[in-house]
């Protein structure tokens, strides 16, 4: 494949292009978070030595070529290459939600979102163009041209899926960017330092992204006008959708990228417990799982009265050991034929989003920013 990059500046230009095309309304989004300047942001290293796997107490590579091995480079690349993807495929996915705001303080929000993936993703371009050379300038044009709508081949299937309303919008920032900060947190103790420092600025932005999120769900509880059941099909999904991004069970690749000091636990450095290398992928999902958990219960002890819940780990797993089969939200077996007469009570279906696109009639289907105990 031909690049049309030489130099950073050229691929800033094609990230214009892209921002263009995928119809987003530059002038709303900037004229709500006024000043905003995309650029790429290294933190400072807490140490400098590798603290985990084979190379653990020699000094974190600067330099590509500090790194031993080409297998190894070649796993960095595809880490850097995986996140930028994300990145870039979120604002592709919430395109839709600049028309339709429930209020000026949820525009802004969104728009702050929108501008810091759009970093994410120019930070990840700018590593690939830094250090991967003409392999790293193909892959950072491929990002832009990969696409989550139309082509749908973003790299993870879950970042294929529009969001189209803010009910999607708030269950997404909660579970799908809760992932992502399990990701950089585990990227954040890399071995490879122009990596790990990537990860700080963007571990900071990711948590108003995820707090925007908590908050939107807890005011929709408040205002009590969706029924539950209804915004419990939206967390079905995304719920289901992030636990995905955690990979398949017993992987090698995670295996490997531990051992090479590439890729931490999320709890590297703060955890005694000796690593189990052959269910990396597990045990984070498992701690992500309860994350989650906590958080759906910070959005019950809004509105105790009908209860919001986190289905089964194993409900409608599109990646891992459970890919193949069927299983209620309630962690029941099911058969073919059960799960195509179950899964339309369970998840978003048609006749879902036309019943929500009537309640978002109603200006009172969430609650006002700050007037709940929403924290
Ligand atoms: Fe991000
Ligand atoms: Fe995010």
């Amino acid at each position: 494949m031909a690049t049309r990059i030489s130099t950073f500046d050229d691929w800033v230009d094609l990230l214009k292009d892209w921002r263009a095309e995928i119809g987003l309304d530059l002038e709303l989004i900037d004229r709500h978070v006024p000043g905003y300047k995309l650029e790429a942001k290294y933190g400072e290293l807490a140490s400098d030595e590798i603290s985990f796997g084979s190379f653990a107490g020699g000094k974190k590579w600067e330099r590509l070529l500090d790194v031993p091995d080409q297998r190894i480079r070649d796993s960095i690349l595809n880490m850097v290459i995986f996140q930028g993807d994300t990145e870039f495929a979120s604002n592709e996915q919430q395109r839709f939600l600049l028309s339709n705001a429930p209020s000026e303080y949820d525009l802004a929000s969104l728009a702050r979102i929108m501008l810091e993936e759009t970093r994410h993703g120019f930070q990840m371009c700018h590593l690939l163009i830094t250090h991967f050379g003409a392999d790293g300038k193909i892959e950072a044009q491929k990002m832009l041209e990969r696409r989550a709508f139309g082509k749908k081949n973003r790299l993870l299937r879950a970042f294929n899926e529009d969001v189209t309303h803010w009910l999607d919008f708030f269950t997404y920032t909660n579970f799908m960017d809760r992932d992502g900060k399990f990701q950089l947190t585990m990227l954040s103790h890399s071995a490879f330092a122009p990596l790990s420092r990537s990860m700080l600025p963007m571990l900071r932005e990711e948590s108003f992204h995820m707090g925007t999120g908590i908050s939107g769900l807890r005011r929709i509880a408040q205002a009590a006008v969706i029924p539950v059941a209804l915004q419990q099909k939206y967390y079905n999904k995304w719920i289901s959708g992030s636990l995905d991004l955690f990979g398949t069970d017993h992987s090698r690749s995670a295996r490997w990228a531990y051992a090479w000091g590439i890729k931490g636990r999320d709890d590297e450095g703060k955890t005694d417990e000796p690593v189990a290398l052959e269910s990396l992928n597990e045990r984070a999902r498992a701690r992500f799982y309860d994350e989650i958990a906590r958080t759906v219960d910070q959005v019950n002890s809004v509105n105790p009265a009908e209860k919001l819940y986190v289905p089964d780990a194993r409900f409608n797993r599109k990646i891992g050991d459970h890919s193949d089969e069927h299983w209620s939200v309630d962690g029941r077996r099911l058969s073919d034929d059960e799960w195509a007469a179950y899964a339309p009570s369970v998840l978003p279906a048609p006749e879902d989003e036309a019943r929500l696109a009537e309640l978002f009639k109603n200006p009172n289907w969430i609650a006002p920013k700050g007037r709940t105990n929403e924290g």
